[in-house]
């Protein structure tokens, strides 16, 4: 089949790239002149393990290409998809659907014949309803369709996630719109992927519902953590406790500083709106939002627990900036505001991150960037693990006691237990372990 994608970002490229692979002939468009000659060198705008050769390889088969015409680039197309940025709106923090709704208006200009036309961007429910509208208000061809189907990816496992997909959701009106959706997904049905069939709005919500789950469970354990440390309970050991019970299910019970990303807090928000505007109460989701904000916003008193009380003049050595490991995203990231409340309260801030530093530096005035994990420790009261990248994960921890002048490895992923930190003279404080009690 013949694709269009509009918009080059993270769900636009991956799912592009994947497409492409399954044999399909996919056109991926974007207004970025320099991020579309970017990638055709072969340079991706952001960093996703696996991504380079995916996007090369499928270029080279020549099912793939890159171009800045929308006209050109949908011309052959069966099915557009809309994969534009849908980023929290300033003021009140609903999506912001600006760009989901030029290209529509733009696509409805250029057609030459009926499309069915997809939303992959995460939209409240009614935006398909409102590009059906725009695409008879602009004059598209009689016969264009507009359905759902939101896409699940989670970063730095994306390719995997849109080849190896728990499930596939497609929600549309007509039956048209269905039979185009499942001959393009049809490579993944070989390897049995479930495939939700169901109505547009249905699909637009199920996203939102996903991703504010997800957030929920993440709040439900970093409070359970909380009530650990009070009581002397070990928070892992509770999550597996529960989490081998399939209803509730082990994944996503991992307790931490806080979830942050591109999606969940701008998702989780989004759907509050969603719900104020119908005039219906989401009191557990406004709850998880603010237990994870008020959770970020924690972290920097753990570490000057771990300093002795007052971060004044104290040498801080933080571990991974990044919102999680394999990315190079910093949206959102939990550690933006640690470093901040670290720096008001006098410290001094080291910070080392595999891949984020481009992207943290803007973000992070007053620090200095190490070069590895050894120098972030040097001369350091405390060394904070923010991020659980691999390479944290099997520290030389006897050279890390060697370069800190205090003892503090404030472990805010539980990387580590504290035994084994213990032998090498370190004090552990991890997250929901009993250490604060
Ligand atoms: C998330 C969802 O997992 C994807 O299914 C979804 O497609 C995507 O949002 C999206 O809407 O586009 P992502 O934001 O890439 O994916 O990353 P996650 O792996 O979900 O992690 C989100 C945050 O939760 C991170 O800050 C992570 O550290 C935190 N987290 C995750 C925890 O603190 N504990 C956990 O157990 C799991």
């Amino acid at each position: 089949m013949h694709l269009a994608m509009i918009g080059t970002g993270y769900v636009g490229l991956v799912s592009g790239a994947c497409f492409a692979d399954f044999g399909h002939h996919v056109t991926c468009i974007d207004k970025d002149t320099a991020k579309i000659d970017k990638i055709k060198a072969g340079v991706m705008p952001i960093w996703e393990p696996g991504l380079e050769g995916l996007v090369k390889s499928n270029i080279q088969h020549g099912r793939l290409s890159f171009t800045t015409d929308l006209k050109a680039g949908i011309e052959r197309a069966d099915a557009v998809f809309i994969a534009v940025g849908t980023p929290a709106r300033r003021g009140d923090g609903h999506a912001d659907l600006t760009y989901v709704y030029e290209a529509v208006r733009e696509l409805a200009k250029a057609a030459t014949k009926p499309i069915v036309v997809v939303t992959k961007s995460t939209v409240p429910v009614g935006t398909g309803d409102r590009i059906a509208e725009i695409l008879k208000e602009e004059g598209a061809p009689e016969g264009c369709s507009v359905a759902s189907n939101p896409e699940f990816l989670r970063e730095g496992a994306a390719i995997r996630d849109f080849k190896i997909p728990d499930r596939i959701v497609v929600g549309a009106e007509d039956d048209h719109a269905r039979e185009v959706l499942k001959e393009i997904y049809r490579p993944l049905f070989l390897n049995q992927a479930p495939i939700v069939l169901t109505g547009r709005r249905t699909a637009e919500l199920t996203k939102y519902a996903a991703n504010a789950f997800l957030a929920m469970k993440i709040s439900f354990i970093n409070e359970v953590a909380d009530l650990c440390e009070a009581v002397g309970a070990d928070v892992q050991e509770v999550a597996r406790g529960i989490g081998l019970d399939n209803r509730i299910g082990a994944k996503f019970l991992h307790a931490g500083p806080g979830y942050g990303g591109s999606c969940f807090p701008k998702d989780t928000l989004a759907l509050l709106r969603t719900a104020e505007e119908a005039g219906v109460e989401q009191r557990i989701i406004s709850t998880v939002v603010s237990v994870n904000d008020d959770r970020k916003a924690a972290m920097a008193d753990r570490v000057a627990k771990a300093v002795g009380g007052s971060l004044k003049g104290k040498r801080i050595g933080v571990l991974g900036l990044t919102f999680k490991p394999n990315t190079d995203d910093m949206r959102d990231a939990p550690s933006i505001p640690l470093i901040q409340r670290l720096l008001e309260g006098g410290a001094e801030v080291a910070a080392f991150d595999p891949v984020g530093r481009e992207q943290a530096e803007p973000l992070l005035p007053g620090i200095t960037f190490a070069e590895d994990e050894y120098e972030t420790a040097a001369g350091a009261d405390a060394v904070v693990i923010v991020t659980e990248w691999d390479e944290f994960r099997a520290l030389d921890l006897e050279v890390i006691a060697q370069k800190m002048k205090g003892k503090a490895l404030v472990d805010l992923r539980n990387v580590y237990d504290r035994a084994e930190v213990e032998r090498f003279g370190l004090v552990h404080f991890g997250v929901g372990r009993g250490q604060y009690g």
